[in-house]
């Protein structure tokens, strides 16, 4: 029995609390958090059994967030690449990983994102694509922009781009954001600093990778995934 078969039978358990429900500098936390221990619930067949995700849901240009559109977008042209790895650093083949992202000016294309800023009718801001067999994935996209939110006085989120991977079935996925090298507005970012150890913040931040740029055309980042153990991807659940 595959260990990825063994976590099916015994149910799906966040591994640790990093980061915690509440976090009250995080606004929004206050009224999401569970106020009572949560009590495991015994998944259905369905929620363990599908659906099941393959290459032929996923189009050719989905990984590549400059191609989706007449033109190009606007922005620094970027390459996010890295391994999706479990605890002992094994890959994670022929999984979907999707991504999600504000445009180069920190706007979402999204109804509720109010933030005065163009939207860039050559981004979308959605991505996805499979692991192969050594557990890669690559994106091709433009570094998205920093934007404010109401979460406290003059707030503004670190640059990041959202990561979902779905796991053999919808009770399985993860969902975490990745954050770019020496963001200056780490410091006073509640979602980021949500994550209390330090430590754990770092595994949040891609490393800029000058072997994966490509001359001319686009800078590289890289940013590993990984599912358990010390060296634990913080997730939100
Ligand atoms: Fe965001």
């Amino acid at each position: 029995m595959s260990e990825l078969t063994r976590g099916v039978l015994l149910g799906y358990r966040r591994e640790n609390a990093d980061p915690p429900y509440l976090h009250p500098d995080y606004q929004a936390t206050r009224t999401r958090a569970p106020a009572e221990p949560l009590v495991p619930l015994a998944h259905t067949l369905s929620e363990v059994t599908g659906p099941v995700f393959g290459h032929e849901r996923v189009r050719e240009l989905d990984h590549d967030l400059t191609r989706q559109h007449d033109g190009e977008p606007l922005g620094e042209r970027i390459i996010l690449h890295g391994r999706v790895l479990d605890g002992d650093g094994r890959p994670l083949r022929n999984t979907l990983i999707e991504m999600w992202q504000a445009n180069s000016a920190g706007r979402y294309r999204h109804d509720v994102d109010r933030h005065p800023a163009p939207l860039d009718p050559n981004f979308t801001g959605g991505g996805r694509c499979m692991t192969d067999d050594e557990g890669r994935y690559r994106f091709i996209t433009v570094k998205p922009g920093a934007y404010p939110w109401r979460n406290h006085e003059n707030a503004w989120r670190a640059a990041h781009i959202h990561l979902s991977l779905f796991g053999p079935a919808f009770a399985t996925r993860l969902v975490t954001q990745m954050y770019f090298p020496g963001d200056p507005l780490f410091y006073q970012d509640p979602i980021f600093n949500s994550v209390r150890e330090p430590k754990h913040r770092e595994l949040m931040i891609s490393s800029f990778d000058l072997s994966q740029t490509v001359p001319e055309w686009a800078l590289a980042y890289e940013f590993d995934i990984v599912l358990r153990g010390r060296e634990a991807t913080p997730t939100e659940t």
